[in-house]
């Protein structure tokens, strides 16, 4: 793990990556969160920097962006392409490997954009995207980001993905891990774990999955194992970096504090956990009261609130003050809080759901 340098605020992704007549274009969007415009790029391909670029041009019209992202006026002028001539030596190797551009905001490194050209890897069907919440590459590479800059991640570490899904974050993950570097992911719905196991574990061997049999009455109502009984099947501080996206906001109390003790149990001193929640702070309460917010978090479930009463865990979060005191009770220092956007609030940093990066004492 490496130490955390903050990108300056500001939201983005690089929507495509294509080779035309020996042109490498990059295409996509980014906006400064304090309405900076976009300097310029810098463009590199498995940490080589490619900066022979013909055309750059940023701060262009994307109506789409400004509609998803109104109160920010720089999301109207958020499209961006860079044109980089490539050799056909060149164009071999950037194939089926990742690129990354970092957009310059005063002359400083904003949110680090990813994506591949030509993956090999498969894209999982609808239904299973479904399954997930909706969105794959996108959200993958965007996490990505955040694992890059805002907790350290080093190629050559060990990532444990709880609740990994179809393996969304392993897609991207799979493209930046290096062995002696791996990656484990588990999950409680077996078919996407088939799914990540016969397509991506075949292409990369060091990305692994492993799938638990722990009810959750959304994900898998059949089985008669509880979260709370559950040990996780890996040694005592063997992981640098332990993620759950969108994990916690489908889970009880309890579990949840099953979990940290686990995730401290299994990280090595100084490893860093990326968790996503719904935090309850004044702002959420306002945005849950007067609409803005994308989820109703009324219903008071245990020690947290729920939007359906019916199926708790379709969406659960808790009051703020006590995620983090479960946290931090349990030896861990709390390295980043980033709100996201589903309360409706004004100033968050990241897109939907809060983000947690905490590090074990
Ligand atoms: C919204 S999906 C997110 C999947 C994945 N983290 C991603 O971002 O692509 C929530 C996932 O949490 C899993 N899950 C729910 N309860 C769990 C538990 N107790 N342990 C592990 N995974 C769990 C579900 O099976 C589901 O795949």
């Amino acid at each position: 793990m490496r130490s955390i340098r903050e990108p300056v605020p500001s939201l983005g992704s690089l929507d495509r990556v294509t080779i035309q007549d020996g042109i490498l274009r990059l295409q996509g969007w980014v906006f400064s969160l304090k309405n900076q415009p976009i300097n310029s790029f810098q463009v590199f391909c498995q940490g080589e920097p490619l900066s022979n670029w013909v055309e750059m041009a940023a701060n262009l019209p994307r109506p789409d962006i400004h509609q998803a992202f109104p109160t920010i006026p720089a999301a109207a002028n958020a499209r961006f392409r860079i044109f980089i001539p490539v050799s056909h030596q060149q164009q071999e190797q950037l194939r089926d490997n990742l690129i990354t551009v970092i957009p310059l905001i005063a002359g400083e490194p904003g949110c680090t954009l990813c994506n591949v050209l030509e993956p090999k890897l498969p894209l999982p069907d609808a239904e299973m995207v479904e399954a997930i919440g909706g969105g794959f590459a996108g959200v993958a590479f965007q996490f990505l980001a955040q694992f890059i800059q805002r907790v350290g991640l080093e190629p050559t570490d060990t990532v444990l993905d709880i609740g990994c899904g179809v393996g969304r974050l392993a897609y991207a993950l799979s493209y930046y891990l290096k062995p002696p570097g791996f990656y484990h992911g588990f999950d409680i719905m077996p078919h996407l774990i088939q799914w990540a196991t016969n397509h991506i574990t075949p292409h990369f061997p060091h990305i692994q999955f492993h799938h638990a049999h722990i009810y959750n009455q959304l994900y898998n109502p059949t089985a008669t194992t509880t979260a709370l009984d559950y040990q996780f099947p890996y040694a005592d501080a063997s992981f640098d970096l332990v993620c759950l996206t969108s994990v916690f906001t489908h889970m009880r109390g309890a579990e949840i504090r099953h979990y940290l003790n686990e995730i401290h149990r299994i990280l090595k001193p100084g490893g860093r956990c990326l968790c996503t929640s719904f935090l309850l702070n004044p702002e959420a309460e306002r945005g849950i009261s007067n609409g803005s917010s994308s989820q109703a978090l009324i219903y008071p479930w245990e020690d947290g609130f729920t939007a359906n009463p019916e199926m708790p865990e379709q969406a659960v979060g808790f009051p703020e003050d006590l995620f983090l005191d479960w946290i931090t009770t349990r030896k861990f220092s709390i390295l980043g809080k980033y709100y996201g956007t589903w309360s409706g609030r004004r100033d968050f940093t990241v897109a939907h759901q809060d983000m947690l990066v905490i590090e074990k004492n």
